[in-house]
């Protein structure tokens, strides 16, 4: 059966020592949590920090996003190579805030997604809907392109050690989680999408949930057959809350 995985993502939050704290406190609560996979994304600069706290754990700490570029003159871009060489397990690649804020396209997303598989990183590739365009029943047609185009350049295997995280834009950050019912359509379709390609990997590979995930939302979103855990931006910032997170993927096994 597949792992459950749930991922904080503390976007530009946090600080050296918010990180020593949540990563000590993560530590103590994970023991009895060993069926689910547990990571933390946390800004580049506090990564050597998690790393060090989580070491010899199986707490896996990745960087939310990374260059398309090896190297070279490209200020301010950190590289897939580079998070691994600090000890990074993950990257979340094509978050709907690195597309919408960022103008980050599927091309760019593909790129850096040939570039994280390279360094040997899990990618945790992002995939959503707007509200727009769930309203003109587009979320589909949407995700379809969003997963063809990475798909089509990295090739259906590279699925086999990715993630992939259905976040509706319209989720993220507003409060308002999608209904398990809506959550679980949208992934059975993804995974529906992936058999098309290859049905081992399709029934293997691990499909998050993200989008106002909470201790009093998780459990009846990850019992849904085709959810295998959350990607957990806001509620990630407090470790009781996202161990209480969790604890509801372990319970939903
Ligand atoms: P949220 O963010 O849990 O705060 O909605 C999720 C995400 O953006 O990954």
């Amino acid at each position: 059966m597949r792992q459950p995985v749930v991922i904080g993502n503390w976007k530009l939050n946090g600080s050296p020592a918010s990180t020593e704290a949540w990563v000590s406190a993560v530590l103590s609560g994970m023991g009895a949590l060993d069926a689910v996979e547990i990571g933390l994304c946390p800004p580049f600069v506090l990564i050597p920090t998690a790393v060090r706290q989580a070491a010899g754990s199986a707490l896996q700490i990745g960087g939310q996003d990374c260059a398309e570029y090896l190297s070279g003159a490209y200020t301010g871009e950190v590289s897939a190579d580079l998070l691994r060489a600090v000890g990074c397990h993950y990257v979340i690649l094509g978050h709907s805030e690195r597309r919408a804020l960022f103008g980050e396209t599927d091309a760019v997303i593909a790129r850096k997604m040939v570039r994280a598989l390279a360094a040997g990183l899990v990618p945790v590739l992002c995939v959503g809907e707007t509200l727009a365009e769930r309203e003109a029943g587009q979320m589909e047609a949407v995700v379809r392109q969003q997963l063809r185009a990475v798909v089509d350049v990295v090739g259906i295997q590279a699925f086999e050690r990715s993630i992939i995280a259905y976040e509706p834009v319209w989720a993220i950050g507003t409060g308002v989680t999608a209904t398990p019912d809506q959550a679980q359509a949208m992934h059975a379709f993804i995974r529906g999408l992936l058999a098309e390609y290859n049905p081992h990997v399709a029934r293997m590979v691990r499909l998050q949930y993200g989008g106002s995930v909470k201790p009093d939302n998780a459990a009846q979103l990850f019992s849904q057959p085709d959810i295998d855990g959350g990607l957990i931006g806001g509620a990630s910032l407090k470790a009781e809350e996202f161990l209480s997170i969790c604890r509801a993927a372990a319970d939903a096994r």
